[in-house]
């Protein structure tokens, strides 16, 4: 059992391969967090906390004449505000009375096997060879019968605790959530923290922030009702010192697409604490007596063994505990085509033929038929909700169509913008009360489209029936999901005056429900997701979508940093990357490096490209398959920090029986003769050969100690942006023999 109740001390520890969660039910059974950090023996923690009686932080009632007891200053695992803890809090509810107390004593817990589920939100799965204990302990405030109960599944080798809140209605009126956060995580001593996180704008998403704990409330979070592209609804906490390779982190990822947030605050103390959950925002959710409310769960993990250590502990666990689709780990993922960059909105089935047929050369094994098919739809003002095919431009009907690019050994993959309609279409005409548009005011436009109501039954059943009616018309192998804009105007018409709090989250659980009777329904179709690029990449998505569209932006020098950000949460295998013809000064073989970084594929026009780009695209193709299992399951090291001046960017990755490695080198700059530089490995074999091969030769034979103490010397005379791909794989032979960099 990962999970150990201590009866007599009661003391829950909650352990994991490496880390130890302990929470105690403490003095007038208040829950106490008592620590997070590396596994200990299960001993009780509460030694930790030490009281004062603290001036202007007051004390509940019943501990009577005891003013070192505030909860203002006490670790708890779940927080209120009306208790006299004035730091940033967990839960705000408005009693059926209008008060908004909520003073949370412990009840009762149970624990069992296997992970919680949520009511209609996404969470992880138990993997064949993991073991996973549930912890359910129940607070309860006993004037409003108001109940939260605390939900941590502790998977024990995977080093990840998944934790949410369940509130329920146990009264006999109508309350209202105004904040209801998924998890609260307090620490000791937080002045030694740094806070980490993904901020960015659309075209250049998951950039890298780092800041010092100050007194006051860091905010990350979303309003935009997905995701965003602005922030990423995950951050680390990192002791000060900590680097890729040492020192204390925690990293905690929100498996929710919508408006989030995080606070972090730093108290008067010197204590931290953090919060995680839906933005409270525009949210107010009523609970009706009997009723229950989920928050959205949220994975955490630590380490004390730096950065790179809590990123592969995530790329673990997103390949094998998020997505059960066969993509991904069974059948590998062909090399992609998209038609966007290619042709835009100015396409016809002849022109689809014709770019398969060119891409065939480059290797290519599917066509992927984006935005423009369907509807009206020769430019973005039109067609959205329109789902049925386009027969002046698709003139020989889609599963013609799809036969055709089979017959050449190509399969075919579509795109879809299921959640939004402009208001020239057929389905804005026929339900224009579909939309979110708050009565007596215009809804604001944006790529001119409006958004559909999605929490709205009626809707959620046309867009899975409509959907899915085009799915099983013709072969098609890939779906790409788009969602072209931001969230506004909140307003359903399916609820009433006091129910429309609710919409910004029902519109997200709508969401999840459409995807479970699309995705769901087609396990052997491949789903990637999209949001103008990486606006909605969350660990609820990859749920759904193998893979996501990182980024509108195909500049290869911009995506070095956005994978170098991404990567700190998101494993390669997630994070769509495509060649295209941005940045003509960068070689195509450097392009297709960096889309190697991602999932790779091309966003051009295979018609237009020459005999030699041709050839050069099909090595490419063909090195994107030969490090395929290297790049998909191997362990991903940043070598270098592209965000600092650097002359080269490098990372590499490494297979899991470290047997073999991909070491990728870019050089960004070249300063004027410069000093020799030298790219040091990571996770090798100390005392392993390794033979160092760059297109086939080998250049040295040399030990993984060597490799990752002296590192490789990289070129100089060489032109920029150039690319060097060195394959390390293991060899018997340890006689210092030496290639071609013998001199
Ligand atoms: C935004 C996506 O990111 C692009 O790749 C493309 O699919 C367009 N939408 C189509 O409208």
């Amino acid at each position: 059992m990962s999970i150990v109740y201590n009866s007599s001390k009661k003391t829950f520890s909650l352990h994991t391969a490496g880390t130890t969660y302990q929470l105690k039910i403490g003095n007038l059974n208040y829950v106490k967090h008592l620590y997070y950090g590396a596994r200990i023996p299960d001993e009780d923690l509460i030694y930790l906390v030490r009281r004062y009686d603290r001036g202007f932080s007051g004390n509940p009632y019943d501990s009577l004449k005891e003013r070192t007891f505030s909860l203002d200053a006490q670790p708890q695992e779940f927080t209120t505000q009306q208790q006299g803890d004035f730091r940033i809090n967990s839960i705000e509810v408005q009693n059926a009375d209008g008060s908004f107390s909520f003073n949370g004593r412990y009840v009762s817990h149970q624990i069992y096997k296997g992970p919680f589920t949520l009511h209609g939100l996404p969470t992880a799965f138990a993997d064949e060879q993991d073991t996973v204990d549930t912890l359910e302990l129940t607070i309860e405030d006993s004037v409003s019968k108001v109940q939260v109960t605390l939900l941590y599944s502790v998977f024990e080798e995977k080093n990840i605790i998944m934790r949410a809140a369940r509130v329920r209605n146990g009264g006999d009126g109508r309350i209202s959530l105004k904040r209801i956060m998924s998890l609260n995580m307090d620490y000791l001593n937080g002045k030694d923290l740094d806070l980490i996180s993904l901020p960015g704008r659309y075209g250049q998403e998951r950039q890298i922030e780092r800041q010092p704990l100050t007194h006051h409330v860091h905010k990350i979070r979303s309003g935009r009702g997905i995701s965003s592209h602005q922030q990423n609804p995950f951050i680390a906490l990192a002791e000060r010192t900590a680097t890729e390779d040492y020192g204390s982190a925690y990293g905690f990822a929100l498996m929710y697409s919508g408006s989030f947030l995080a606070e972090v605050e730093l108290d008067q103390y010197d204590q931290a604490r953090l919060v995680m959950g839906i933005n409270d925002r525009l949210f107010s959710y009523p609970v009706d007596p009997g009723q229950e409310f989920d928050t959205p769960a949220v994975l955490m993990t630590y380490t004390h063994k730096g950065l790179t250590k809590m990123s592969h502990t995530y790329h673990n666990f997103i390949r094998s505990n998020l997505n059960r689709s066969k993509f991904v780990r069974d059948v590998r993922r062909p090399v992609l085509i998209n038609t966007w960059e290619a042709a835009f909105f100015n396409f016809d089935d002849e022109k689809l033929i014709e770019i398969a047929k060119a891409a065939k050369g480059m290797g290519v094994e599917m066509i992927v038929m984006d935005d423009g098919w369907f509807g009206k739809r020769d430019d973005d003002n039109s067609g959205l909700g329109d789902w049925y095919v386009n027969e002046k431009k698709i003139k020989c009907g889609l599963t013609e169509l799809v036969r055709q690019i089979n017959d050449l050994g190509m399969k075919f993959g579509i795109w879809f913008e299921p959640e939004m309609v402009s208001e020239d279409s057929d389905l804005f005409r026929a339900h224009p009360d579909w939309v979110m548009e708050i009565p007596g005011r215009h809804a604001v436009r944006s790529r001119n489209q409006l958004v559909l109501d999605v929490g709205r039954k009626e809707v959620q059943d046309y867009l899975i029936e409509s959907v899915n009616r085009i799915l099983d018309s013709a072969n098609i192998y890939y779906v790409k999901w788009d969602i072209n804009r931001a969230i506004t105007d909140l307003w359903s018409n399916a609820l009433t005056a006091d129910e429309q709090g609710e919409v910004s989250h029902r519109y997200v659980l709508g969401l999840y429900r459409v995807m479970d009777g699309i995705i769901k329904t087609h396990p052997d179709i491949m789903f990637e997701g999209c949001a103008g690029g990486g606006g909605r990449f969350d660990t609820a998505m990859l749920t759904y979508f193998v893979q996501y569209w990182s980024s509108d932006n195909t500049k290869p020098l911009d995506n070095l940093k956005l994978h170098y950000g991404s990567s700190f949460l998101y494993p390669v295998c997630t994070m769509g990357a495509h060649v295209s013809e941005a940045s003509p000064m960068v070689p195509f073989e450097t392009k297709a490096a960096i889309a190697m970084c991602g999932t790779f594929g091309y966003e051009l026009d295979a018609t237009k490209m020459k005999k030699k780009e041709i050839r050069a695209c099909k090595k490419m193709s063909e090195l994107y398959h030969k490090y395929y299992d290297l790049n998909f399951f191997g362990d991903y090291y940043r070598l270098s920090n592209p965000f600092e001046q650097v002359n080269l960017v490098a990372w590499e990755t490494v297979s899991k029986d470290r047997l073999e490695a991909l070491v990728t080198v870019i050089t960004v700059n070249l300063t004027v003769n410069g000093p020799q530089e030298y790219i040091k490995c990571k996770g090798l074999i100390a005392d392993q050969y390794y033979q160092l091969e760059r297109d086939g030769i080998c250049l040295v034979t040399a030990s993984g100690m060597a490799l990752m103490h002296g590192g490789i010397p990289i070129p100089r005379e060489i032109l920029e942006f150039t690319a060097f791909l060195y394959h390390l794989k293991a060899t018997s032979t340890g006689d210092g023999s030496h290639g071609s960099f013998d001199e």
